[in-house]
């Protein structure tokens, strides 16, 4: 389950029911997958072979399929990070600066654990979504945020996209959005 962390005050929110409603009222898409589907030697893996990352996008098909259907994606992959990864710092420096895209960015995250940051409305300011296994998430299209790893540092998640081309990151300066 999804938690939220609102950076201007530190309140959490926390639990299903608080967590949807919270995302909901921000446009932010959340949904749920059952991680039970997963076959158990695919859980909490970090490095994945082809095959295994097929298997777990034909494991997970219906559901992408009916996101697509819903959302008009129209290609999908997967994305692993941990320390196994080249370059991870590296990485995960680029991803922490502030921008958006024309595409929204959704992912489905099957192992491991993320944090996108959100920039809400303006009463709300900037907000962590702390994402674990089985959470669903779409950040809007043209809406400001970063993504970036929890302290283990290791995610598997599946993109979607509607057009590769429409997820070009734009920097988004903001001088009222702090760090930490
Ligand atoms: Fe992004």
């Amino acid at each position: 389950m999804a938690e939220i962390r609102i950076r201007n005050t530190n309140e959490r929110i926390q639990g299903d029911a608080n967590v949807s409603e919270f995302l909901n009222n921000q446009n932010v898409i959340y949904e749920k997958w059952d991680m039970a589907k997963l076959p158990a030697n695919l859980k909490e893996k970090f490095t994945l072979s082809d095959e295994e990352k097929a298997e777990i996008l034909s494991v997970y098909d219906p559901e992408i399929r009916d996101l697509a259907a819903r959302r008009g994606y129209q290609t999908w992959d997967i994305i692993t990070l941990s320390e196994a990864t080249p370059n991870l710092d590296e990485l995960l420096k680029k991803f922490e600066d502030v921008h958006t895209h024309t595409e929204d960015e959704i992912r489905a995250i099957v192992g491991g654990r993320g944090i996108f940051i959100i920039k809400g409305s303006d009463d709300v300011g900037y907000f962590d979504v702390e994402l674990e296994p089985g959470d669903i998430i779409s950040v809007p299209e043209n809406v400001a945020h970063f993504f970036t790893l929890m302290d283990n540092r290791q995610i598997v998640a599946v993109r979607l996209f509607i057009e590769k081309d429409g997820w070009i990151a734009y920097p988004y300066a903001d001088p009222s959005f702090q760090k930490s």
